[in-house]
């Protein structure tokens, strides 16, 4: 088995999505081991966000991950980081497949950040270091 770190991100929690959801990861069958709703700090998030510096949205990104709540949680099961990206849908929402979480619930509001609603780790080594950076 496989864990991968999942985060609600702050348009997720104030839209009142996050049951809706953690719903979805239940209903598909994986394990959430680990959930609490955090105000994320600029060190946590340029940790979590390293591999963005220096990019032109890497600003915006920051300042919309403080603009509120975040939860956050470690989702257990075979093939999960794959699994949950494969749940969350494409990057962008209003292109993201109907059926997926940002396609379903996202879209774009005219601005600089792709708010989209979710995050879920890419690879076995980001899921450790993001787990590591949300729940010490
Ligand atoms: P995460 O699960 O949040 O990591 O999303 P992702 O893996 O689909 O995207 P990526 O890691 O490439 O980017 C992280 C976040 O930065 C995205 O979820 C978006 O919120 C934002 N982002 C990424 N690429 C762009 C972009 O080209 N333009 C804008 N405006 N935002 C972007
Ligand atoms: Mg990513």
């Amino acid at each position: 088995s496989e864990r991968t770190l999942v985060l609600i991100k702050p348009d997720g929690v104030a839209r009142g999505l996050t049951g809706e959801i953690l719903r979805r990861v239940e209903a598909k069958g994986y394990t959430i081991t680990a959930l609490k709703q955090v105000s994320a700090s600029e060190e946590q998030l340029a940790a979590h966000y390293a591999e963005h510096q220096g990019k032109p949205f890497y600003q915006p990104l920051v300042d919309f991950m403080l603009s509120g709540p975040t939860v956050a949680a470690v989702v257990e099961g075979d093939r999960v980081i794959e699994g949950f990206r494969t749940m969350a849908g494409t990057t962008e929402p209003t292109v993201a497949a109907p059926g997926t979480i940002r396609g379903d619930l996202g879209r774009d509001w005219g601005e600089k950040v792709q708010k989209n609603l979710v995050h879920g780790s890419d690879s076995v080594e980001s899921a450790e270091y993001e787990i590591s950076i949300w729940f010490g």
